[in-house]
């Protein structure tokens, strides 16, 4: 009786090492297909000691993160009203990443990173040369993937988008009506996406291509939500691998928050997050926020990962004493609703 109290929690940390209910299942069947690509025998041994770190809330790490979170732009086309680049409320100065900092950054995290997710605040395909980016980080051996709002110049090339050995394409659509799509997709064209949507499902299948696997999100506001059954068979027609609904605020919604007891943070063991100016950031919830105050070009992302503010913020993430971090302003890790250190306000804003 007494083990089994004991283990309970212990299981509890493996089965739902993620934010709210994202469970290791639900994680995996999600992105393990489309990452193979990135995956050798040192890369996967690394994220299993990550794994083991994270679960064991080590503040000091041995591993390397094996994903590479990394900003093409912050500059978008459509105004998406729950997402602070849509609503301008990011501080930060408006730019592309130069490929040269692309390639330097790769250089070092090739060997640890398993996957590279090509977005951040911003839309990707705005960046003139994201199909070269893509190219580039496939010839380092990682397996790529990219959320797009498929609603830009460069989305209607298709052939390049395939060529580029894309691992794996999120469209999120939001509505099958015009009216619903852009009721979130705020100048969206829902028309133009769909084209760019079947024109790379049509040119796969012409070029013979597996690659990319193409996922159709779907945020589920609630005022969209009897469009389901409709869009889930309109995709299944066009050869769309998957229909994916998020409830935005699923993750948290249910759940309290406990200052002393947040939920574990996949970010702070597994993620390497930087910005279109190379600026490390503590995670995609936290682009419009300054800390660490660090830049890749002055600290490498191997001295930043155990750097003191690193250590401090998986501290904090495990039990909260870290001064450093519970008084800084300008760090999220302090009043995250992710990891339940606050419950999520009703102001919420996605990054
Ligand atoms: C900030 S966007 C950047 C990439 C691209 N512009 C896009 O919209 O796909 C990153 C991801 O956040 C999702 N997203 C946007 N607003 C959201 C919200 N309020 N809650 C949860 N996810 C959101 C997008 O659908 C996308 O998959
Ligand atoms: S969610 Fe994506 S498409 Fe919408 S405003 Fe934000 S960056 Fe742009
Ligand atoms: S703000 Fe900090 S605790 Fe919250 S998700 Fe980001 S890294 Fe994790």
């Amino acid at each position: 009786m007494k083990q089994n109290k004991k283990s309970k929690p212990f299981m509890h940390e493996i089965m739902f090492p993620f934010r709210g209910n994202w469970n290791l299942i639900w994680v995996i069947q999600r992105y393990f297909k489309s990452s193979l690509s990135g995956i050798t025998m040192q890369k996967l041994w690394n994220a299993i000691i990550a794994f083991v770190e994270m679960i064991t809330g080590k503040a000091i790490v041995q591993s390397k993160p094996f994903v590479l979170r990394l900003e093409p732009t912050n500059i978008c086309n459509l105004r998406c009203p729950r997402c602070s680049c849509g609503i301008n409320t990011d501080p930060r100065k408006k730019g592309y990443i130069k490929l040269e900092d692309f390639r330097n950054i790769l250089e070092e995290n090739k060997r640890n990173t398993i996957i590279l997710r090509l977005d951040g605040d911003g839309e990707p395909t705005l960046h003139p040369q994201i199909i070269e980016i893509i190219a580039i980080a496939k010839s380092f051996g990682l397996a790529v993937s990219m959320s797009t709002n498929l609603n830009t110049q460069i989305s209607k090339d298709a052939n390049g988008i395939i060529r580029s050995g894309l691992d794996r394409l999120i469209v999120p659509i939001d509505g099958i009506t015009q009216i619903s799509h852009e009721k979130y997709r705020v100048g969206g064209d829902l028309a133009q996406v769909k084209k760019n949507l079947i024109n790379i499902l049509n040119t796969k299948k012409q070029l013979g291509h597996k690659k990319p696997y193409v996922e159709v999100q779907f945020l589920d506001w609630g005022y969209n939500h009897d469009e389901i059954p409709l869009l889930r068979s309109e995709v299944r027609m066009l050869g769309v691998d998957k229909l994916e609904v998020i409830t935005p605020d699923w993750a948290v919604t249910n759940k309290k928050a406990n200052r002393h007891k947040p939920r574990r943070c996949f970010w702070l063991w597994s993620v390497l997050t930087i910005d279109w100016e190379t600026n490390y950031h503590s995670c995609t919830n936290a682009w419009t926020l300054p800390w660490p105050r660090l830049n890749f070009k002055d600290i490498s992302s191997n001295s930043f990962w155990n750097s003191d503010l690193m250590v401090e913020a998986r501290r904090f993430n495990v039990n909260k004493f870290s001064k450093t971090i519970s008084t800084d302003s300008g760090c999220h890790c302090n009043s995250c609703s992710d990891m339940l250190v606050i419950n999520r306000p009703p102001n919420y804003v996605c990054e």
